[in-house]
């Protein structure tokens, strides 16, 4: 099977990599506009970071696995085309700041449309509003010519920093097509793709709209956990309660779950704000504003943990920041990715930033976010050294493994150490002389 995918980016590289590698037999083409994606995937540096998955490219590019500019090429020869370009919140006009942005994801219809010379399965990968295959449908319907397009949903769970582990044992792959004969026949072509290394039982099958629903309730599901436990961070720190205590209790009733309810600086990467607002503007489109605002609170309360987590320290560290150095470990939104689309410690810096203080950074492979004001340094201990504060701010495993005891020695005193992630071992940073600021816990502090 010739299988193409439309967008070279955090999905389409991954997915079509491990595609390729799970399904010998068939031969996986990515495309995108931007030349110099492609020429960084076709490199020895890919352009995203992603354990284990350089591997995976080296085994298969050239084999089955192939990255091309040249999409209108990619388009004719594809039997499979899964689209998986951005759809990022919208700035402008009607639907602004709610509503996906879907100007790139359209134009790839017309492109189908255009250079489509056969019969093809359309498949979206991106995460859309419900009823975007409607759309699709209606766009490829609308040519002269008589070839047969079938638009399928089979939206994409993976996370950034655990992609190939999610990509080749995912807990479900859903697929999502009309009740048609044609669009029965595409599902189960699809479905055969993915029966080369996903258990049976694993691929779900729905109608189109409940599968592109259900996309956007599984990341609005899980962002809404983190905000319900960051809400009882805050409640914490005001009552001396201990928010681990408290995730650790509650997420040991099976029915909740122990997964999600790490409280923190609040959920950043490229999706969950985007979209839960996008649920948003759905529900106020289809007139249920109280449901709207029930999933806005989720955004609203991420928003104000990032605030709150800026506010604690100016008011730790006497009401004045300006002058200060502040180390911040950390910038990308996770550990094991150096994407740093949303990452709350961009929101962070900008707060410190502004607060006038001297914002040094370190990440293993995040480099630069375009953030005004801030410098970036090679190591940890660089960042630390002469600073009043330091911040952990994403959750990489090495920072826990640092001395610390060496970086106290380095900082101007009092020290003070705000741990946005609840990674570090408190007490023992408090022996060591820091005033520990730990989220959703009491502080440890020499004054
Ligand atoms: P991305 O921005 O990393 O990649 C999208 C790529 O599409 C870009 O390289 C862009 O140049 C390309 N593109 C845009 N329009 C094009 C066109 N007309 N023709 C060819 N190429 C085009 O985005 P991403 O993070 O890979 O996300 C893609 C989609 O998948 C989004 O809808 C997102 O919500 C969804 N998603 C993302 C993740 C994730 O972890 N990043 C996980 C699941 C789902
Ligand atoms: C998320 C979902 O987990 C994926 O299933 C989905 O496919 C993807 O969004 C998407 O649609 O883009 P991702 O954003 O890559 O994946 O990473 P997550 O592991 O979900 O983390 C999201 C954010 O929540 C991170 O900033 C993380 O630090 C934060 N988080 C997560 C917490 O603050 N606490 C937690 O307990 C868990």
């Amino acid at each position: 099977m010739e299988v193409v995918c439309i967008g070279a980016g955090y999905v389409g590289g991954p997915t079509m990599a491990v595609m390729a590698k799970m399904c010998p037999k068939d031969r996986f083409t990515v495309v995108d506009v931007d030349a110099n994606r492609i020429d960084a995937w076709n490199s020895d540096r890919l352009p995203i970071y992603e354990p284990g998955l350089d591997e995976i490219v080296t085994m298969c590019r050239g084999r089955n696995l192939f990255f091309s500019a040249d999409v209108p090429a990619a388009i004719r020869k594809a039997d499979i085309v899964f689209v998986s370009v951005n759809t990022p919140t919208k700035l402008y006009g009607e639907g602004a700041f709610f509503a996906s942005d879907m100007k790139y994801y359209e134009q790839t219809a017309r492109d189908i449309l255009a250079y489509a010379d056969s019969d093809k399965i359309v498949v979206e990968k991106s995460t859309v509003p419900v009823r975007t295959a409607a759309t699709m449908s209606r766009i490829l319907c609308s040519g002269k010519q008589k070839h047969n397009f079938v638009v399928l949903s089979n939206p994409e769970f993976m996370a950034e920093g655990t992609a190939v582990q999610d990509l080749c044992a995912p807990d479900r792959v859903l697929i999502g097509g009309d009740d048609t004969p044609a669009a029965q026949s595409a599902v189960n072509r699809l479905a055969g793709l993915y029966s080369q290394w996903v258990p049976a039982n694993r691929v779900l099958k729905a109608s189109v709209w409940s599968s592109e629903l259900s996309k956007l309730a599984s990341n609005a599901m899980l962002a809404q956990r983190v905000s319900s436990v960051n809400s009882l961070a805050a409640l914490c720190e005001a009552s001396g309660a201990d928010v681990t205590e408290v995730s650790k209790a509650v997420g040991m009733d099976g029915r909740i779950g122990p997964r999600f309810l790490e409280a923190g600086i609040g959920f950043g990467g490229s999706c969950f704000t985007k979209d839960i607002l996008n649920l948003v503007y759905l529900c106020r489109h289809y007139g249920l504003e109280n449901e709207a605002e029930y999933w806005h609170q989720v955004v609203k309360m991420n928003a104000r943990q990032r605030e709150r987590f800026v506010s604690r320290i100016v008011a730790a560290m006497f009401n004045t920041l300006s002058g200060k150095r502040v180390a911040l470990f950390g910038l990308a939104f996770k550990s094991d990715t150096g994407d740093t689309r949303d990452s709350p410690a961009i929101t962070i810096a900008e707060g410190l930033v502004r607060e006038q203080a001297e914002v040094v950074i370190h990440d293993p492979k995040a480099s630069s976010a375009g953030i005004p004001g801030v410098s970036f340094v090679q190591t940890p201990y660089e960042a630390a050294a002469w600073a009043h504060a330091v911040l952990l701010l994403t959750n990489w495993k090495e920072y826990v493994e640092l001395d610390y005891a060496r970086i106290f020695d380095s900082m101007q005193k009092p020290a003070f150490l705000f741990d946005g992630r609840n990674l570090l071992d408190h007490h023992k940073l408090h022996a060591m002389g820091f005033n520990v600021y730990p989220v959703g816990k009491p502080a440890l502090e020499h004054f």
